[in-house]
């Protein structure tokens, strides 16, 4: 007979937001509520994920974003769920998603000392072929909360983010949440109870790896240091070649480059010479993430939490994941450009 252990006291997220409120004895609570909103709107969000072949939203929704994307129904969806749950904690004064052109004035909250970016839904090109996508969201303190808020609010580099995190709608539904000076825990959604319970307390990126992680189609543009880099793995002297895994959702392979370790990799090249993904609600967040799990981000040159967007929709390259692999490819950039 199995004794399955039933755990009677389980650190559910809604606890462990709490406990952080309470270990911050000047907290107000405007952080937990907002951080409980965020986790409404990741509960809702994979709700209709799972739902979308059902409810027929795969295919396109027929508009664009400032990206210049064309949209899926879940972009929009996500979005909106979002900004509506954000809305009602009324704790944010102001937000920038990938999905809106400008900033998100929110109405009545505008003297509020929080602000957030997100990318409501991450991976979107997977949705009809049902591979994970995410969410991705990082909330700074606004510098000055008397002040009419503005865009200059988020252009501020990574390491002024309170908190960061990322939920992937994959084979479960997981939360990570990483605090400032604080540590990187994922929560597994348990739909029976609808809170999401602690799984991978404190993560800690390997030292090292053996999967790198990047488009590889895009090699024709590639700059001759990641040439070198991805050749150096690919052929190493040891003979004992990395594996190669790219889901082209970012929260898929920065969450299995955590676990496992390696290198994820989303180059500038001759077609994008920013690279593809923004600062604001990609590459900072992650790149906080990654860095409180003890691993390193770069844009080859330098530290990507040093980076100050000049807009909010700003891209930057990004490559994220253990100390080794990154220290590689830093060593291909001084010696190649
Ligand atoms: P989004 O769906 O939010 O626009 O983000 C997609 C991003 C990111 O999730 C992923 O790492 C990258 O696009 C994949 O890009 P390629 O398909 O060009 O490799
Ligand atoms: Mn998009
Ligand atoms: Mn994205
Ligand atoms: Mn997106």
């Amino acid at each position: 007979e199995i004794h399955i252990p039933i755990d009677t006291n389980p650190v559910t997220l809604t606890r462990s937001i709490m406990m952080d409120q309470r270990r911050n004895p000047d907290a107000k609570g405007d952080l937990t509520q907002i951080l409980n909103s965020i986790m409404l709107a990741c509960k809702f969000v994979s709700n209709v994920v799972r739902k979308a072949g059902i409810s027929s939203l795969y295919g396109l929704a027929g508009s664009q974003n400032v990206q210049g994307e064309a949209q899926k129904p879940i972009d929009i969806i996500a979005n909106d769920i979002f900004i509506n749950s954000l809305k009602f904690s009324n704790k944010i004064a102001a937000l920038v998603s990938e999905e809106e052109d400008k900033i998100y004035i929110m109405g009545g909250a505008e003297s509020g000392k929080y602000i957030i970016a997100f990318d409501p839904l991450d991976g979107s090109s997977n949705i009809d072929v049902n591979v994970s996508i995410g969410s991705i969201f990082a909330i700074w303190k606004r510098p000055d909360a008397s002040a009419p808020v503005s865009a200059r609010d988020f252009l501020r580099n990574g390491t002024e983010i309170e908190c960061a995190g990322y939920c992937i709608y994959g084979s479960s539904t997981q939360l990570v949440l990483a605090t400032k000076n604080g540590k990187v825990d994922c929560f597994t959604l348990d739909n029976s109870i609808g809170d999401f319970i602690l799984t991978h307390p404190n993560m800690k990126i390997p030292e090292r790896g053996h999967i790198y992680s990047v488009n590889e189609g895009n090699s024709l543009f590639w700059d001759p240091a990641i040439t070198h880099f991805v050749d150096s793995v690919k052929h190493p002297e040891d003979g004992n070649p990395y594996s190669l895994r790219y889901v082209g959702s970012m929260v898929s392979d920065v969450h299995r480059t955590l676990l496992y370790g390696g290198i994820f990799m989303y180059p500038a090249d001759s077609k994008s010479p920013h690279g593809k993904l923004r600062l604001l609600y990609e590459v900072l967040p992650m790149s906080f993430i990654t860095e409180l799990a003890g691993g390193r981000a770069t844009d080859g040159k330098r530290r990507l939490l040093d980076t100050v967007p000049e807009h909010i929709h700003q891209r930057s390259p990004c490559y994220i994941g253990s100390p080794y692999e990154i220290s590689q490819l830093e060593a291909a950039y001084a010696s190649l450009t």
